[in-house]
């Protein structure tokens, strides 16, 4: 209830003239800097609103004098990316592989624009760093190559992919299911001389019963000493690198039923400049021959 307004004795102030119970009410209004700067924030923030995009309407909202949007302003900086980019994209694109690599320019645009496209388009599948991934997704590091690994042999692999029908260049190799084939008992032989070609075949019998198997059945596509054979893709048998793992019972897994693995063919999903900048990152991985 109101009552009259008196000064406190103890701190000098005017009371409100409020009271309650006895207690009464001491005026002690905010600082006068302090209001200003609050009054200030609120006038700003209604010019703000009617610049920028702010109140919510029943569909869409109320979108600002000056129209800009974030999607606009990520476009222009696109664009003036682009455009800062273009020479050298342009370069790239009129350049063969070998002048990229032999030019110390261009090869350090290519690879790091490779890299970029890696991240986007390959490292699901190849891993980030082209360390590649079990399951029949070779690693890109390594000096161990199924296809080639020059940059001319990268880039078609890039281009046309591998048993895809995307692309009718798409390299193509098919090992026979021997689940049909061939008994149990001459596929573990076989296996047991796949593991001898690396040194850790474990029943030196039946490596030997495999050698036979082996020289009928897959020196065409692994070669006689399982050093691989690119011409038809077939892989190396006889290191440590493996698409789907080098124990026996992988070995035998694969023996039985072949995987064949897929990739996508990419020359008609990224322009050309970028896949000879994936060639080149790629070639440069470790590996390029
Ligand atoms: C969907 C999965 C997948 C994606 C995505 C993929 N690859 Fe592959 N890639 C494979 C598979 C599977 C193989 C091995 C096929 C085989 O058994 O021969 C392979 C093989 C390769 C090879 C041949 C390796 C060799 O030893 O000869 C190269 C080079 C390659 N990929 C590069 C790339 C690049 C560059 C990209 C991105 C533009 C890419 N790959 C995207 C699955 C993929
Ligand atoms: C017509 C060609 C062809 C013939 C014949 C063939 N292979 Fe293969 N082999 C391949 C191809 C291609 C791959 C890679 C498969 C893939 O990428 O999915 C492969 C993969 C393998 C692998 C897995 C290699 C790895 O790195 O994981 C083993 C093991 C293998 N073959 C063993 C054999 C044996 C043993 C025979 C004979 C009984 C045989 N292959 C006959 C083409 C062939």
């Amino acid at each position: 209830m109101p009552t009259k307004i008196e000064k406190d004795s103890l701190t000098g102030k005017t009371t409100t003239g409020h009271e309650w119970d006895g207690i009464k009410e001491l005026n002690t209004p905010l600082p006068r800097w302090w209001l200003y700067i609050f009054y200030a924030t609120i006038a700003w923030s209604a010019v703000w609103a009617l610049l920028y995009p702010s109140f919510p309407g029943f569909s869409g909202h109320f979108r600002g004098l000056t129209g800009w949007t974030q999607r606009a302003a990520i476009v222009e900086q696109m664009t003036v990316a682009r455009a800062e980019q273009a020479p050298f994209l342009d370069r790239i694109r009129g350049a063969s592989l070998d002048e990229i690599r032999h030019s110390s320019e261009l090869l350090a645009y290519a690879i790091a624009g490779g890299r970029v496209a890696f991240a986007d388009n390959c490292a699901g599948c190849h891993g980030s760093g082209g360390q590649g991934a079990t399951g029949g997704f070779p690693a890109l590091v390594d000096d161990e190559w199924i296809w080639g690994g020059s940059l001319e042999d990268i880039h078609f692999t890039i281009v046309h992919g591998i048993r895809n029908a995307q692309s009718v260049e798409a390299r193509i190799s098919q090992m026979p299911v021997y689940g049909g084939i061939l008994s149990r008992g001459q596929i573990n032989d076989v296996a047991e001389f796949v593991l001898s070609l690396s040194n850790r075949a474990t029943d030196q019998a039946a490596a030997r019963r495999g050698e036979e198997v082996y020289a009928e059945n897959c020196v065409s596509c692994h070669g006689e000493r399982g050093e691989g054979v690119r011409a038809v893709g077939g892989p190396a048998l006889n290191d440590a690198i493996w698409l789907y793992g080098g124990t026996k019972a992988e070995i035998v897994a694969q023996i039985t039923n072949p995987r064949m693995g897929v990739m996508p063919a990419w020359g008609s999903r990224l322009d050309a400049a970028t896949i000879k900048m994936l060639a080149v990152y790629v070639h440069t991985l470790g590996g390029g021959e």
